[in-house]
Parts: structure tokens; sequence; C-alpha cells
């Protein structure tokens, strides 16, 4: 029998996806010491752990609340379905299609218009790290002369959040960001609740359920983790998207013959390499997975991408491929999903409608801006990251289309 795989190792880091293999063979529940976890990667068990109302997710409320407050992702119960749904409506339909399409659409062409001309770019750089936390910045009506602070708020609270060596450097940069990202939000959310406008932080200022609306710090917490949750996944997803579609040109071809097949480009990049990898959750009871008990109150790692390439789920997991029967195309961006990448279940992502927008957006301006992609080495780059993953760098070449 092979060892048990190391989530924390070098080896693993290089290359996660033989390390699923493995685990998903040989060892479907390994205990972890460092991470104090289990750590669990069949589909059938990350779909349990996700859909199955024993697993809570308070185990993250160490982790997050020293930079972000007390957010949905630590909620469970009445109090999560309660600050959901407060919040969830402005990240439907109508909200989205009417009111901030424009401000997506504006924020990509703008990104774009700087690097059109030059026939190279590093698309991660210059275009999917500012893309989503401006689109962020403008739903919620915040000027644009902030973007700086913004993105400087988010590179800080993200340095906390992937930390794993605790320096403390990094952690108190972060603890210090949650105090300015206060100082600079209650103000403007004071001023909100006095004058509402039509912006994304009005409608947080403003809903109401019950007779009950989110406090200053509920709304200020919500806003930092916008930036976190709506902007390193969205990022990542872009960059895996374009490597994935430059790494195959006759999808890459298909695609730009054929804008209506974006979604399922970007449904099935979230499937086969999905922004986020890890996942935790709780059971409140004894619980048996495949290959064992978790005993109450234990943290179960949930590795997505595991999941995601299960050959019990999908034939040939380890293709990219468009057009794979097996993956439904209309429900990937909803609760009925059947990959993992936005989670299932109660804490289904809230953004996954916005990020499918962005997505379709973003593929869509960059192939009309760029002919004749290829990447600047010659091979698709390396991915990077083991709880998010993707290409650090997108050094791609292309043909100006004006
Ligand atoms: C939740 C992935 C984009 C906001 C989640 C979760 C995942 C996820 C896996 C579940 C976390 C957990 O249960 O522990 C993604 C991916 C995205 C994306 C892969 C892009 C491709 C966005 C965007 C926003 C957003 C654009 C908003 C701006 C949220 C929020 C939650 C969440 C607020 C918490 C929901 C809850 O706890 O009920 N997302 N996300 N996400 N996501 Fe996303």
């Amino acid at each position: 029998p092979t060892a048990a795989p190391d989530i924390l190792s070098p080896e693993f880091a290089a290359d996660p996806y033989s390390a699923y293999r493995v685990m998903r063979d040989d060892h479907p529940l390994i205990w972890h010491e460092p991470t104090q976890s289990y750590v669990i990667s069949r589909y059938a068990d990350v779909v349990r752990a996700f859909k199955d109302p024993l697993f809570t997710s308070r185990n993250y409320d160490w982790q997050l609340e020293p930079v972000h407050g007390r957010t949905i992702l630590q909620m469970d119960g009445r109090e999560h379905s309660t600050h959901r749904n407060l919040v969830a409506p402005a990240f439907r339909g109508r909200d989205l299609a009417e009111k901030f399409v424009p401000v997506i659409e504006r924020n990509s062409a703008e990104l774009i218009e700087a690097f059109a001309a030059d026939g190279e770019v590093d698309l991660v750089a210059q275009y999917a790290t500012r893309f989503p936390i401006n689109v962020i910045v403008d739903m919620l009506g915040l000027p644009k002369s902030d973007h700086e602070h913004f993105h400087r708020w988010y590179t800080s609270i993200m340095g906390f959040l992937s930390n794993l060596s605790g320096d403390e450097t990094v952690m108190a940069d972060g603890i210090r960001t949650k105090g300015e990202f206060e100082d600079y939000m209650v103000p403007i959310i004071a001023a909100r609740r006095e004058n509402p406008g039509d912006d994304l932080l009005s409608t947080l200022c403003t809903a109401e359920i019950d007779g009950e609306r989110m406090t200053d710090h509920e709304i200020k917490a919500f806003c930092s983790l916008l930036l976190t949750a709506g902007g390193e996944t969205t990022d990542k997803a872009i960059a895996s998207v374009m490597s994935n579609l430059v790494a195959h040109p006759d999808q890459l071809a298909a695609v730009r013959a054929d804008h209506s097949l974006i979604p399922a480009a970007f449904a099935e990049t979230l499937r086969h390499s999905p922004p986020v990898h890890m996942i935790m959750r709780q059971p409140a009871e004894d619980v048996e997975l495949s290959g064992g008990t978790v005993e109450a109150g234990r943290t179960v790692t949930c590795l997505i991408g595991a999941a995601n390439r299960d050959p019990e789920q999908y034939e040939r997991p380890d293709e990219f491929d468009i057009a794979r029967p097996d993956l439904d195309q209309g429900r990937a961006y909803t609760a009925g999903a059947n990959h993992t990448a936005f989670a299932l279940g109660r804490h289904f992502c809230v953004g996954a409608l916005l990020a499918r927008t962005e997505l379709e957006t973003a593929v869509a301006h960059l192939l009309d801006a760029m002919d004749d992609i290829a990447f600047a080495d010659g091979a698709p780059p390396p991915e990077h990251g083991v709880f998010t993953r993707a290409p650090s760098q997108l050094r791609l070449t292309f043909t100006p289309t004006t």
C-alpha cells in the first residue's frame, strides 16, 4: 500500500492531483496531525460534508474573526439563514443584470485598454488580480480613487489568511488592516443609511427581513469578506480558464467562434481546475465516511480538487473537455451543481452568478481584443497554492485586433 500523502508537503504542492488519486483510491480518510483535521477526497464524502446539516462551519471562527469580524461563512442555523437572506437578493438575476452588468463591462474594458496594443501581457498581474476587486469597489459605490487602498487591504487580508508559517509581521499587518478598513467604512455606512443610493452598500444598509437589519459591524465584515471571497477566487478562475483554453487550441477556437460556449468553458474549469481546493467543516455528531468514523467536533478538510476529479463521478476526469456530457452545464452556477467548486448546501457561493457574469465578460472581452493567443514561454505556466490554486503568472503573446 502507498503512504498517505501530506497536504502540507512540497510534493503535494507541486502536484496535488497525483496525491488526490492516491487518497481517493487508498486513503479516503486521513488524520492529518499538523492541521488537526481529517482529510477527505472522494466525491460522495465531500458532497455529504457540504450538504448534510450535521456538518457545521464553526471552526472558521479563529481564522476569519481577526481580519473580517463575524461573517456568514462562520454562521450556522438561523443566524446564517437570516444573514444570507439579507445579502443574497443583491447577487441575484435582476439586480445583477440591470445594475451591475455595465459596471462589470466597464471595469473589464478599462483594464484591457491598457495592454491591448502591446501584443504581450501577464494576464494575472495586469488583468485577473485587478478586475474582481475593482468591480466590487464599484458595485459598493465607492470611489475609483480608493481602488489602491482596496488592493492593499485585500493583499494584507489574504496574507493573513494564507500565512501558514505564522509570520508575526504578516499577522500584525492583517489585524491592522481590519482596523483601517473599519475606520474607512463606518462613516460611509452611516452616510448611506441617511442617504441611500442605488449601489450594493446602500442595499446592504437598508435590507430588512422581519424587522431585522445588519449592524454597521456586520455590514463592514461582509464587505471585507467580499474582497477575499469574491477577489481571489474570481482572479484564479480567470487565470485558469484562459490557461486551459490556450492549452487546448481546438477548444479555444470553438469558444472564439461561438461565445455561447464561454459558460461551458468556465464550468469545466471550475470542475477541472477549481480556484478553491480546501474547505473545512465540523460534524456535530460522530459520522461514518468512507474509511472510518469522524468523531463529533473534529475538523474535516474537504478536498474540492480531488472530489471534482473522482472517476466514480466523471469519465476521463483529468481531461479538460468543455463538451463533457457528465458535467451538468445548465446548473453549474446553482446550488444544484454537480461539481463542488462553489461548495453545495447552505454555504453555496452567494457570488456564483456574479462570478459567472464576470468570467463571461472577461473571456469575451479578452478574445475580442487578442488574436493568435499563445503562451509566451511556449508551455502552460505552473499552478501555485494548495488552499487556492491557479497559475500565478500567465504570460501570453497575441496579435492585437485593433
Ligand atoms: C462562499 C467559491 C466567487 C462571495 C463560497 C464557497 C466557495 C466559494 C467554495 C463556500 C465556502 C465555505 O462553505 O466554506 C467561489 C469561487 C468563485 C467565487 C470558486 C469564483 C469563481 C465569489 C464572488 C463573490 C463570492 C464573486 C462575491 C463578490 C461568497 C460569499 C460566500 C461564498 C459571501 C459565503 C456564503 C455563505 O457562507 O453562505 N464561495 N466563490 N464568491 N462566496 Fe464565493
